[in-house]
């Protein structure tokens, strides 16, 4: 018995797809339900449906043994789990991004609006730039916008959210992508069964 982390939403019907390609058939999450617990047709897997933020702490605290999580949640959350596999399945960059024509003000503090406050932090340390984080958790495009921020980090996939409210990226922080990740001891007690799963996984990518 193997129990997977599945993140719901975009990334997930991209996920799912794959997993369906090396047998591991999760097609009944793809109907439009609420359940949020799925047993494959022959009972030895497990499918957890959750937000994609919530797949690492499920994986972390052994709730699921190997999940799957896009690279920007672990740089900011570092959960102690192993990072099995790069999908390259939801590809976006992590970014710094303005409204058109912002100029940065040097002399004073820059508000960063973002629902990464980890990686913004440490990023914008790395430069010895002081800022102020304001903490959403999502649409923070709206931010700039109304003049509670300068700036935000956020995800860039197609550009178009950026696009669509007069925004541009200022600067790259990180690339970002689906990462097959496993429980620490699970992954001891269920090694065979893992990797079996990794290397299907990598043959498909
Ligand atoms: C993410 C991100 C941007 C958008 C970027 O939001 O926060 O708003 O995607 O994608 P694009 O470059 O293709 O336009 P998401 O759709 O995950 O929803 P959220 O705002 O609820 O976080």
């Amino acid at each position: 018995m193997i129990n997977i982390a599945l993140p719901k939403g975009r990334l997930g019907d991209k996920v799912y797809k794959l997993f369906a390609q090396i047998g591991y058939d999760c097609t009944s999450m793809t109907e439009d339900n609420r359940k949020l617990v799925f047993k494959s047709p022959s009972g030895n897997v497990s499918y957890l449906l959750v937000k994609p933020p919530d797949v690492a702490v499920y994986v972390e605290h052994g709730a699921a043994d190997i999940g799957v999580v896009g690279k920007d949640t672990l740089m900011e959350t570092e959960p102690d789990i192993y990072e099995l596999l790069d999908l390259k399945l939801g590809k976006c960059r992590v970014a710094v991004a303005a409204p058109n024509g912002w100029v940065e003000d040097m002399s004073m503090p820059l508000r960063v609006a973002t629902k990464y406050p980890n990686i913004a932090q440490k990023y914008f340390a790395g430069l010895n730039r002081e800022i102020e984080i304001i903490k959403f958790n999502g649409s923070m495009e709206l931010a700039p916008l109304l003049g509670l921020s300068d700036v935000i980090v956020d995800i860039v996939e197609t550009g178009t959210t950026l696009k669509e409210n007069n925004m541009s990226v200022f600067a790259e922080v990180a690339l970002s992508s689906a990462r097959l990740i496993a429980n620490k001891s699970g992954y001891q007690f269920k090694k065979d069964m893992i990797d079996e799963i990794v290397s299907k996984l990598g043959r498909k990518i």
